[in-house]
């Protein structure tokens, strides 16, 4: 099975595994990793953010405009940002590690 790691706010390292097709997102819940994903992945908050690294990052599918528009509201943006939940563990992202961000901006809450 692919493995991933999560890089948590606290710099501690966790690496798990990641099951081919459940978004980062899905991953994170399934194994307690602090990534809040407060719309299930239906692209309506920003809480589900990751970083990735730069040459991961040119790798990855491009954003979809909706993705985009969502990760335009989100906390501590950075040029190599993701929504976890629209990233799916393919093998090419085996052994990817991505980091979590020091804040999210739950929209939903607001
Ligand atoms: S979980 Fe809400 S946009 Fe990803």
């Amino acid at each position: 099975m692919p493995k991933m790691t999560f890089i948590n706010r606290d710099g501690s390292r966790s690496t798990v595994d990641a099951p081919l097709g459940k978004s980062i997102m899905e991953i994170a819940h399934l194994h307690d990793i602090d990534i809040e994903g407060a719309c299930e992945g239906s692209l309506a908050c920003s809480t589900c953010h990751v970083i990735f690294e730069p040459a991961d990052y040119r790798a990855l599918e491009p954003a979809s405009e909706d993705e985009e528009d969502m990760l335009d509201l989100a906390f501590a943006l950075t040029p190599t940002s993701r929504l976890g939940c629209q990233i799916v563990m393919t093998e090419k992202l085996d052994g990817v590690a991505v980091a979590l961000p020091e804040e999210t901006h739950n929209l939903l809450r607001e």
